[in-house]
Parts: C-alpha cells; sequence; structure tokens
C-alpha cells in the first residue's frame, strides 16, 4: 500500500448539479462529508475538504433555455443557493469548485490532449435512434417491453454523429486485478462487490464529447475546437483539478507537494453516480493518466434518503427543502437528524416527525435538559463555583463513587476518537466516525439517569457538610462530563458545542470558533477546581409539532 502517507486529510463529495436548487440529498452527503472532516481536524489534522459544483452539461443547458437565460446565469443563481446552504448548515469546506472555471478548464484541456497524445482517445461515428426531445442517442435499454420506443422520447429520428471516445475497455482487467487486490477500494463492502460485477461486464469504449451544435455549454476539446467533452472528464476530474493537479506532468512523482501532501482522497459518493461514473470511469480515467494503484482515492458510498420509499427528485415534487427545514428547526437539528436517522450506505425514509421527535428525545429533552439542570444546581447549590472532588469521598464507598462511570466512559470515548482512524487504512474510520458520534448523546441519558440517582435536591436537605460534598462531587463530575461531551459532539452539532462550551465559561476567548475544540482537551479533570460555570441558557428549546 501507499509507502508516502499524504500530510492532510483529503475529503471531497459529489459535486452537484447546478440544474435545481439543493434538496435534502444533498445536505446529507455534505452533513456527512463536513462531520468526518471536522472530526479529523478535532484530531489535530490538517484537512483539506473539497466540495463544489457541477455546472456544465445538456441539462443546465435546457434548464436555462426553458428559464430565458443565459447557462452562465442560470448557473449563477443555483450555484449561490447551493453555496447559501453549506454556510447555513455549517459546512466548512476548504476549496470550493466550480467546472466553468478557468482553473479547471486548464486542468481538463491539459489531461484530454495528453490522453490524446497517447493515443487513448480517438474519433468514430456512431449511428442510431436518436431522441430529438431527450437530445440523446437510445439503445435497446430505452425500449419498452413492446419493443418500441414509449412517448417520453418525443419524435424519434435516425441520426449519425462523429464523436470522440476514451479507450475504456482496454483498462478493465486492470480495474478487476486492482480491486481483487484492495478490498476497501469501495466501502461499505457490498458496493465493492457491485461495483466488481459491472465491471465485468464492460464492453467497449467511453464515449467523451458532444459536436457543439447540440451542446455548447462544457469544455472545448484542445485538440478539436468543434466539439465539448461530455459529463466525465468535464466533472470528474475536479477531484484532482481544484487540489492542485499540474496535468503537463504525467508521473505522479512530479506533481508538487500541494497536490502529493493531500492525494489520495477520501471520496463520499451517493449509489447512484458508483456504477459507472465514479468506480469506473474516474478509477480508469486517473490510471490512465498515470495514477499508480496505490494512488487511488477511496470510494465511501452513502445510500439515499427517499420520501415515501421513493427517491427524491424535483421531477416527482418530492423533494424536501432543507432551507426551511434549518430556519424552523436550526442547523443543528437537521445535522442531528441526518447523521442519526441512517446508517451509512443504506437508504432511510425522511421524515419530519421524526426529525422532531428524534430532536425533542435526544436534544431537546438529554443533552440541552443536562446542561440546563446542571447550571441551574450549580447556581443553587455551589454560587456556580465547581471543585475537584476528593479521592477518597468520591470512592470511599461504591454508592458514592460518583465521578466512575463517567470518566472511565468518557476516556474510552476520547480513546476511541483518537485511534479510530490510525493503521494503514481508513476503511472502517469513516464508519466509525459516524457511530462514535452517536455516544455522547447517548452518555448524556445516562448522566441525567444518574442525577436523578444522586438527586442533589435531596441531598440538600441534609444541610450537612457531608452532603455538601457529595453535592459537589456530583456537580463537578457533570459538568465535566458534560465539557467532554461538547469536545466530542463538536464535528456533529458545532453550533451546540459552542452554546455548552459558552455556557460552562469554557475557552470564552474563542467562542464561535472551531479551534476551541481540540481531542486534547478531552481529558478527564481538565476543569480547574474552584471553575465558575456560566448561567443557563435554553440550548434546545423542545419543538411542539404542528397539528
Ligand atoms: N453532478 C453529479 C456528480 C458528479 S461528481 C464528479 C451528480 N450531482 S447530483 O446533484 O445529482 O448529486 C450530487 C450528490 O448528491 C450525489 O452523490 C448523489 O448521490 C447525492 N444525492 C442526490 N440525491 C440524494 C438523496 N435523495 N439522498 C442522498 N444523496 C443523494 O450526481
Amino acid at each position: 500500500m501507499n509507502t508516502e502517507m499524504p500530510k492532510e486529510f483529503f475529503i471531497t463529495t459529489a459535486i452537484d448539479y447546478t440544474n435545481s436548487p439543493p434538496h435534502v440529498g444533498h445536505a446529507y452527503e455534505k452533513v456527512l462529508a463536513d462531520v468526518i472532516a471536522r472530526y479529523h481536524r478535532l484530531k489535530g489534522e490538517k484537512v483539506f475538504f473539497l466540495t463544489g459544483v457541477d455546472q456544465h452539461g445538456q441539462k443546465v443547458q435546457q434548464s436555462a433555455a426553458k428559464a430565458g437565460i443565459p447557462p452562465a446565469e442560470f448557473v449563477k443563481d443555483i450555484t449561490q443557493k447551493f453555496i447559501d446552504l453549506w454556510e447555513k448548515l455549517d459546512v466548512k469546506y476548504d476549496e470550493w469548485a466550480e467546472t466553468t472555471s478557468e482553473r479547471h478548464k486548464k486542468v481538463v484541456q491539459g489531461i484530454l490532449q495528453r490522453l490524446f497524445d497517447a493515443g487513448q482517445i480517438y474519433k468514430d461515428k456512431q449511428a442510431g435512434h436518436y431522441s430529438v426531445r431527450q437530445e440523446q442517442f437510445l439503445t435497446d435499454k430505452e425500449r419498452g417491453p413492446d419493443g418500441e420506443f414509449g412517448p417520453e422520447w418525443g419524435e424519434i429520428e435516425f441520426r449519425e454523429e462523429e464523436n470522440y471516445y476514451f479507450k475504456l475497455g482496454q483498462h478493465k482487467e486492470w480495474l478487476l486485478s486492482y480491486l481483487d487486490n484492495r478490498k476497501d477500494a469501495v466501502i461499505p463492502d457490498f458496493r465493492q462487490t457491485e461495483l466488481h460485477n459491472a465491471v465485468e461486464k464492460i464492453t467497449g469504449d467511453l464515449c467523451i464529447s458532444r459536436p457543439k451544435s447540440r451542446l455548447d455549454w462544457g469544455i472545448e476539446l484542445p485538440f478539436d475546437r468543434d466539439f465539448v467533452t461530455y459529463v466525465w472528464f468535464d466533472a470528474l476530474t475536479n477531484y484532482i483539478s481544484f487540489a492542485g493537479y499540474d496535468p503537463s506532468q504525467s508521473n505522479i512523482k512530479h506533481q508538487t507537494s500541494n497536490f502529493l501532501d493531500k492525494w489520495p482522497a477520501l471520496q463520499i459518493i451517493g449509489k447512484d453516480i458508483l456504477v459507472p461514473a465514479h468506480g469506473i470511469y474516474w478509477l480508469i480515467m486517473l490510471h490512465a493518466i498515470g495514477f499508480p494503484d496505490d494512488q487511488m482515492p477511496q470510494l465511501l458510498v452513502h445510500g439515499w434518503w427517499n420520501l415515501g420509499g421513493a427517491k427524491m427528485s424535483k421531477s416527482e415534487g418530492n423533494i424536501i427543502d432543507p432551507f426551511v427545514l434549518i430556519d424552523k428547526y436550526g442547523a443543528d437539528a437537521l445535522r442531528y437528524y441526518l447523521m442519526r436517522d441512517i446508517t451509512i450506505g443504506q437508504d432511510a425514509d425522511f421524515s419530519e416527525e421524526r426529525l422532531v421527535t428524534r430532536y425533542n428525545s435526544d436534544l431537546a429533552n438529554s443533552l440541552g435538559n443536562l446542561v440546563s439542570r446542571t447550571l441551574t444546581m450549580a447556581e443553587k447549590y455551589c454560587q456556580r463555583a465547581v471543585h475537584v472532588p476528593e479521592k477518597d469521598v468520591i470512592y470511599r464507598d461504591p454508592g458514592a463513587a460518583y465521578e466512575g462511570p463517567f470518566r472511565r466512559r468518557i476516556e474510552v470515548l476520547a480513546h476511541t476518537y483518537k485511534v479510530s482512524c490510525e493503521g494503514d487504512s481508513t476503511k472502517s474510520s469513516a464508519m466509525d466516525v459516524a457511530i462514535a458520534m452517536m455516544q455522547p448523546v447517548e452518555i448524556a441519558v445516562q448522566c441525567n439517569r444518574f442525577i436523578e440517582e444522586k438527586a442533589p435536591w435531596k441531598l440538600a436537605k441534609h444541610k450537612s457538610p457531608q452532603a455538601a460534598t457529595e453535592i459537589n462531587a456530583v456537580l463537578y463530575t457533570v459538568a465535566e462530563t458534560l465539557r467532554i461531551i461538547a469536545i466530542l459532539i463538536s464535528p456533529m452539532l458545532p453550533k451546540a458545542a459552542d452554546g455548552i462550551f459558552d455556557q460552562l465559561n469554557w475557552r470564552m476567548e474563542l467562542s464561535g470558533k472551531e479551534e476551541r475544540f481540540s481531542l486534547t482537551d478531552a481529558e478527564w479533570g481538565r476543569l480547574p477546581d474552584g471553575h465558575f460555570v456560566g448561567k443557563p441558557v435554553p440550548l434546545f428549546p423542545r419543538i411542539e409539532m404542528d397539528k
């Protein structure tokens, strides 16, 4: 495997089509990537998180024509919607990819020219049935059970067209052997199997162009200005063009350190674009331009958010607008739901009611309630100053071992965070991160139970020094647990983590900044003796569901 490990953690998502505004499905992928990126930053790693938009192509050209505006103007508006959404959702990327940018065009053209010079791209003629309405050639796959093309294709004519082709088929054996040798090329495992089966069926080459007479909203082929490149080289290449790849260097060792420090990436994509786009075309493209096997990206393939069991799609009119949800419930509520109610790799059904139920039970009743009751008790019983409990008080009697269970649990969890990405593969880590993120909320639930059990309000009635010592032990334990919970949930719930830190009066000088959170601080006992906590401010007000 890779002997020289990259110095930066490089994570990418698919770039989103700018033919329609973002929906909840787009939001999920970016939140998932953002949580993983923030988790690595929390561990003190340098992270390069790349995301962006896919602006060229037929769909965009058609949507712009329908709207009666030039494609450039059309994509500008939609691009802005994506940018606004990521800002609202606290998705913090390091680089933004737009496929219409000059920087990207140069890399695409450089790559195409090199492949053309190497004989990997050739011109050929295609003849067949063509749907004028959908502007595409039809194959037998498009025929209905009666053997005819359905009415959705509109008028069908016989056409001949010249185009450029990439010698994809030539690399089939390589891709099979690569997949055989690297078991975690694609995660989860069942997706790697699915890809392997699809690769076995590869026949023929890949059409990579469209005549300008048919599509002009794209990147011109450098060796034939009458054509633009169609989808694949235009979009997939963003993952390297925005990471500093130099197309004039075919030997990867001659790339700049800017690129080599990052690559290879962990790429997060939806299940619909594994086969053939990323799993076949992209990996073969990289191989053909000189990327060795140990420099192939790893593909993390997530499932879909559906609605009533059906795929969310604008044309079906069943999309969920993430802006509306954020305005109603807040960014953290949506982030939490999207991470909590799906298993990576599987599909899930979106339900606003479930979002509210999860929010109320996990965030309002557990975490939010824990913060507010802890600070209210601190105000009431110890003038907001929490003191490190004396060990012998804590452990003297097993019934009073307040600190023990949480301290251990928190330490184990912090340790899990620390190690889950170490080792020679990121295979389990991306999945583990998502699972680990749920645990701090579990600990909050147990912490609430602990408070109920110890009942400081009952102890307070004794008014004895022993009771005061015990109350303090409870409060310190819970405040310290909360401080560490805030660090551990910060990748998933950045706003809430900040709010907890503010209320605990902790690292106030960094309030509102991501640097405020670091895994090295997730160590038991850092809350100093006599620390003054702040006053409670509702963190997650309960949501009453509309009738
Ligand atoms: N532009 C292409 C990808 C090119 S990558 C070089 C594209 N765009 S997309 O806007 O249709 O989808 C972007 C990402 O969002 C894809 O990974 C896709 O799987 C994901 N999702 C789109 N709808 C989704 C759901 N309903 N649920 C989860 N993710 C989904 O594909």
